[in-house]
C-alpha cells in the first residue's frame, strides 16, 4: 500500500512520458549488473511518448470497421505466412489464409519462394484447401482440371480447343510479394508497399537479425480460436502490467512493473521483462530464496522442477542464468557461451504489425500469430509456435504439425504443452472473453492507456489508425 501511495504521488508529479515504476531498478539497471553482459541492442532504449488520448472502441466491435480493415490494413501490410522449414523442398507448399484471402506459399527454388492467390483462373475454385500443406509437382484444380506448374506458369486447360481466347502466357497465377527474414516467410498483397526492410526500419530489423531465428525450428504448434477481436488478443500480450492481477503465480520471479517498453518506427515495438527478480508489487514480501523457489518449482515449468540454492551473497537471477546456460546447452546440444544472461533469461517480445508476435529469448522461445476470423469480427485465430535451436549437428527436425484446440479446450490439453504455461494462456483467454463483452456493454466508448506500460498498445493502434483511419 505504501509503495502504491508513493507511486501515485510521484506519477502526478512526472512530466508526460517520464512515468516509470518508482523505487525499483530499471530493466537496464538489472541487465547492467549481470555477469555475462548483453549486446547493444539489448542495452538500448527506444521509448517515445505518443500522446495520452483515449482509444475509441468501435474498432473492436463494429463489423463495418472489420470489413475496412481487410481492405485497408491486411491488404497492405507484411504478414508472417509460414516458416521456411514448412516448405524446405521445391514443390512444398503451405496454405496461408487471411480473412477472405488465401495463398499457396510454395518453394520454387532454393532461394525462390512465391505466394500465389489460391484460386483457379477458370471459375475460381481454390486450388488447395485451406489449412493444408504438402508437396506438389503441379497445382491442378479439382473442378475441371486446369493446372499450373509450381513456378505459377499455366500448364494446361482441359478441352483447350474451347478456350481460343485464353493465352497461357497471360494465365500465370497472380502473386503476392514474398520476403524472408529469420526463417519466417512474409507476404504482402500490395505491389506498392515498402520492402520488408523499409517496413521494419533498420534498427528493428537489426534486432530481429541478431536473434538468428533462422536457426530455430518449430517443435510445438498449437492453434485456437479466441472469443475476441484480433486486436484485443494481440494487445493482451504487449504489456506486463496485467501480470500481478492475472498471473499472480509467476509475479514472485517477474520484474513486471519495471519492464522496459520500446517503439521502433511505425510497425515494430518490444518489451523486455526481466526474470529472476522480484515484482516491485511484492517488495518486502519475498526473499531471493523465494524467487528461486518460485522459478524452479513454480508454474514456469522452464526448469523441469530442478532445485538449486543460493550461494552466499548470490542473487536468484544469477543462479538462474548460470543454470539456464548449462541446461539449455545440454537439452538442445547448442553452444550458448556467447549468449548474455539477459538473452538467456529475460522475456523479450517484439510485435511486427499486424500479425506477428515474436518471443525470441532462449528461455521462452515462441512466436504468436493472430488473424481475424473472417466469419466473425468478435473472434480471432491465435497460434503459438514454440521454437527451439536447431541442434549443433545441423540436422533440422521436422516442424511440428499444428494441434487445433476446440474453443472450450484448455491450452494445457495440447500434447507437449507445459501445464503451467497452458494455465497462463487460459488466464489470458478468460480475460479476453470478459474484455470483448465488456467493451460492448460499456457506457464508455474508449479505452484509457497507461503512458509507459501500455505504450505498445497505443503504438499498435496508431498503426491501425494509419491504415484504417480512426473510425
Ligand atoms: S474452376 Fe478450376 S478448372 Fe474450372
Ligand atoms: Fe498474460
Amino acid at each position: 500500500m505504501e509503495v502504491e501511495a508513493k507511486q501515485d504521488h510521484k506519477n502526478r508529479a512526472t512530466a508526460k512520458g517520464e512515468a516509470r515504476c518508482p523505487g525499483a531498478p530499471s530493466t537496464q539497471d538489472i541487465i547492467a549488473a549481470d555477469k555475462v553482459g548483453a549486446p547493444g541492442w539489448v542495452r538500448s532504449e527506444a521509448y517515445q511518448f505518443l500522446g495520452d488520448a483515449d482509444i475509441p472502441t468501435d474498432r473492436y466491435i463494429d463489423p463495418e470497421y472489420a470489413r475496412r480493415e481487410i481492405q485497408t490494413l491486411w491488404r497492405h501490410t507484411w504478414q508472417f505466412a509460414c516458416r521456411e522449414e514448412h516448405i524446405p523442398e521445391v514443390g512444398d507448399y503451405y496454405v496461408y489464409d487471411l480473412g477472405p484471402y488465401s495463398f499457396i506459399v510454395t518453394r520454387v527454388g532454393a532461394d525462390d519462394i512465391r505466394a500465389y492467390y489460391n484460386a483457379c483462373l477458370h471459375r475460381g475454385t481454390k486450388l488447395r484447401a485451406s489449412g493444408t500443406a504438402g508437396n506438389a509437382c503441379e497445382f491442378k484444380c479439382s473442378f475441371h482440371g486446369w493446372s499450373w506448374n509450381v513456378d505459377g506458369s499455366h500448364k494446361g486447360a482441359t478441352c483447350h480447343w474451347d478456350f481460343p481466347h485464353v493465352d497461357p502466357a497471360r494465365f500465370t497465377l497472380p502473386q503476392a510479394r514474398v520476403e524472408r527474414l529469420g526463417g519466417f516467410v512474409f507476404i504482402n498483397m500490395d505491389p506498392q508497399a515498402p520492402t520488408l526492410a523499409e517496413y521494419l526500419g533498420a534498427e528493428a530489423k537489426a534486432h530481429i537479425d541478431a536473434w538468428k531465428l533462422e536457426n530455430r525450428y518449430t517443435y510445438l504448434h498449437v492453434s485456437k480460436r479466441l472469443p475476441c477481436n484480433w486486436k484485443l488478443a494481440i494487445e493482451a500480450f504487449m504489456e506486463a502490467y496485467h501480470v500481478i492481477e492475472t498471473h499472480p503465480q509467476v509475479a514472485v520471479s517477474n520484474g513486471d512493473a519495471n519492464s522496459q517498453y520500446d517503439v521502433y518506427g511505425e510497425h515494430v515495438n518490444r518489451f523486455i521483462s526481466p526474470l529472476g527478480v522480484l515484482s516491485p508489487h511484492l517488495y518486502g514480501k519475498h526473499t531471493e530464496e523465494d524467487i528461486l523457489k518460485q522459478f524452479t518449482l513454480g508454474d514456469s515449468g522452464a526448469l523441469g522442477g530442478s532445485q538449486r540454492t543460493l550461494k552466499d551473497g548470490g542473487t536468484a537471477r544469477q543462479v538462474m542464468a548460470d543454470m539456464f546456460r548449462g541446461m539449455f546447452e545440454q537439452a538442445t546440444n547448442t553452444d550458448l557461451s556467447g549468449v548474455s544472461d539477459s538473452e538467456l533469461l529475460d522475456c523479450f517480445s517484439y510485435t511486427v504489425f499486424p500479425n506477428t508476435f515474436l518471443f525470441p529469448g532462449i528461455s521462452l522461445p515462441m512466436v504468436y500469430r493472430f488473424r481475424p476470423d473472417p466469419r466473425d469480427h468478435r473472434k480471432c485465430l491465435y497460434e503459438v509456435m514454440f521454437l527451439r535451436p536447431v541442434p549443433l549437428d545441423g540436422q533440422r527436425p521436422q516442424p511440428a504439425e499444428p494441434i487445433h484446440l476446440r474453443d472450450e479446450q484448455s491450452f494445457s490439453e495440447a500434447e507437449g504443452m507445459d501445464p503451467g504455461f497452458g494455465n497462463i494462456l487460459d488466464q489470458d483467454t478468460d480475460n479476453l472473453v470478459l474484455q470483448q463483452e465488456g467493451i460492448e456493454a460499456s457506457a464508455k466508448r474508449t479505452l484509457t492507456l497507461g503512458n509507459y506500460q501500455e505504450i505498445r498498445v497505443r503504438h499498435f493502434e496508431q498503426a491501425v489508425d494509419k491504415y484504417v483511419g480512426e473510425g
